[in-house]
């Protein structure tokens, strides 16, 4: 159970799992948000990419519940942030979480609101409705761009992973994480 769970110096191997395999799927769920704001309709890659979007986006909000669960679980002995800038990290941290809850959540409601139904891998989850339900609508106008604020997000946190903490710093930080 330890190499599993949290410790104070090191992410355990289920947090690490999560971390890297689901940063693996949001970059690809990323590429195919890009193919679908920047190719033509025609084009076999962004029908390739786009049409795996739905799905994966819904494993990604599956995924980020389970982690949520796992980090809140471990959060006694998780790693710590201490200071001000480590407070500021934690709010960051939050920030990605809130995120990747809302952008695939705001979505699967309008399909549960919807006239056309929505599967996922085969099965049914909502059945279509005759009319449309439009509070269940509205949120999802703003699935776009709170995607690519959360692709912002994610960037500026690969920087201050790599750029400061590891190359400016020269701290442990990545490498509880590794
Ligand atoms: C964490 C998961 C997800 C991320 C990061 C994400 C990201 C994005 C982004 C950035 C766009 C804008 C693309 C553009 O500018 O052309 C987009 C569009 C879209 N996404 Fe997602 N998505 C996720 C999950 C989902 C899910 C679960 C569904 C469906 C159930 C979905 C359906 C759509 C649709 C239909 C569009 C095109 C219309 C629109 O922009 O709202 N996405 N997604
Ligand atoms: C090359 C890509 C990435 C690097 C180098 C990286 C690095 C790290 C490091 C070093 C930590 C530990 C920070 C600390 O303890 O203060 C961390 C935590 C975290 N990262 Fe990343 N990360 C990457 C990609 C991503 C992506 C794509 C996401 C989400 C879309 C993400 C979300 C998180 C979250 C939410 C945490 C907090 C710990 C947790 O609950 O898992 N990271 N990351």
């Amino acid at each position: 159970m330890n190499a599993l769970s949290d410790r104070p110096d090191r992410y355990g191997l289920v947090s690490r799992t999560f971390h890297w395999g689901m940063a693996a799927l949001f970059a690809v769920q990323f590429l195919s948000a890009a193919a679908h704001w920047a190719l033509p309709r025609e084009n076999a890659l962004r029908e390739t990419l786009w049409g795996s979007h739905s799905a994966l986006g819904t494993t990604l909000f599956l995924l980020v519940l389970l982690r949520g669960l796992w980090g809140l679980a471990n959060i006694p002995q998780r790693p710590p942030h201490s200071g001000a800038a480590g407070q500021a990290a934690l709010l960051g941290h939050v920030a990605i979480y809130l995120l990747m809850v809302l952008v695939p959540a705001v979505r699967l409601l309008a399909a549960a609101g919807g006239t056309r139904g929505f599967s996922y891998l085969g099965i049914p989850v909502f059945p279509a409705r005759e009319t449309a339900i439009a509070w269940m609508q509205a949120p999802a106008e703003w699935h776009g761009e709170l995607g690519w604020i959360l692709a912002l997000v994610v960037l500026g946190h690969i920087a201050m992973a790599t750029v400061w903490h590891r190359l400016i710093q020269r701290d442990n930080v990545l490498q509880r994480m590794t």
